[in-house]
Formats: structure tokens, sequence, C-alpha cells
């Protein structure tokens, strides 16, 4: 039997830490769905449709991926799209305590759903979207960290907010 699986997260924006793990629940899984979250609680940078682009940039080489966004619960989200695994990363001991609580949640919410977790590539285990916001933010290279089209979308993205902020001077 092929097993599809979801990828949820917020990818504000998405990473090479983000594309090492989709690229391995690639190989393991007939069929891979990128979910972005809508997240309102996270005040995303990136819009819930400039995340999906983004991603959708990201993954464009791999076969059974796709990007979609979603605005729902998870497990309903997962369940409407026929989805029975739910995968996840931990990149450190830190991430265990809200990856145990999610999961917990999530299974107490369908018992059907069973979420997965990878450890990511040593030399992604570092990174998440806020701090690669922060460095662009002050100009710092990103580019080890992310696809040429995040850098591009990130540098618009401050370059349109300090645009803003000096005409509001
Ligand atoms: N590489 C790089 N960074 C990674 C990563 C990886 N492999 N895995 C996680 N991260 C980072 C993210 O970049 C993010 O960084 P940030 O907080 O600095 O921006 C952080 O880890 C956690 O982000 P993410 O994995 O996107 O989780 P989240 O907490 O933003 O969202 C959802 C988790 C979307 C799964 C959860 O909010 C959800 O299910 N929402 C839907 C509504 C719902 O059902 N809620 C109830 C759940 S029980």
């Amino acid at each position: 039997m092929s097993v599809f699986a979801i990828y949820p997260g917020t990818f504000d924006p998405i990473t090479n830490g983000h594309a090492d793990l989709i690229e391995r629940g690639a190989r393991m899984f007939g069929r891979l769905i990128v979910s972005v979250a809508a997240n309102p609680n996270k005040q995303p940078l990136f819009s819930l449709e400039e995340r999906v682009d983004l991603a959708r940039e990201v993954v464009a080489h791999l076969p059974h991926v796709e990007v979609r966004g979603f605005d729902t619960l998870l497990v309903n989200y997962a369940k409407s799209v026929g989805a029975h695994v739910i995968l996840r990363g931990l990149r450190a001991v830190s991430d265990f305590e809200f990856e145990f609580q999610l999961a917990s949640m999530n299974r107490w919410l369908d018992s059907e759903i069973e979420s997965i977790f990878l450890t990511p590539t040593e030399q992604y285990a570092f990174i998440s979207s806020s701090l690669v916001r922060e460095v662009a933010k002050l100009s710092g290279d990103i580019s080890p960290f992310v696809h040429p089209k995040v850098m591009v979308a990130l540098a618009a993205k401050f370059a349109a907010r300090n645009h803003i902020g000096s005409n509001n001077n």
C-alpha cells in the first residue's frame, strides 16, 4: 500500500531545512502534501498565498510532492485530503516537548492519523524561519539556508517595508 502523508508547517518562509525533510519524506511516501498553515497567531511575514508559491518553487523538482494551503484543524485537513500520516521534523531536544504535545493532541482528536518524525541533516539542525527572517532583515547572508527565490522574496519584502518606513518619516 502506498502511504500518503502531509508535512504541515507555517513555512514563513520555507528553508533548506524544510526542503531537506521534504526530500527525505518524498522518498518514504507515495504521495506527500506540503501543507502550509494560515496560522494567523504567528502573524506571518508572508501571506498564505506567498508562502504556498515559494514552497511550490522549492519542491518543483520533486515528483509526488504537492503544496497546498489550509486554515482548518490539522487532523480535519489531513482527513479531508485522505492522508493518514503527519510528518514533522525534530531538530533538537527543545523541539520534543512541543511536538509531543502536538502529536498527542492530534491523536486524541483522531486516532487513525499517525505522526512520524524525521531529524534534519546536521547542517540544517539550527535553522528556523524566524532566524532566517532576522538575518535577512539585517542584510546578513542567508544564501546557505534558503532557495534563491526565497532570498529574492525576503529582500523584496524588507525593501518594501523599509520604503514604507522612510515614507512615513
Ligand atoms: N528546518 C528548518 N526549520 C524548521 C524545521 C526544519 N526541518 N522544522 C521546523 N522548523 C522551524 C520552523 O521554521 C519554525 O520556525 P519559527 O518558529 O522560527 O518561524 C519552527 O520550527 C516551528 O514551525 P512549524 O514547524 O512551521 O510549526 P508551527 O508551530 O509554526 O506550526 C502547525 C505547526 C502548523 C503544524 C500547527 O500550528 C497546526 O497544526 N496548525 C493548524 C491548526 C491546528 O490544528 N491546531 C491544533 C494542533 S493540535
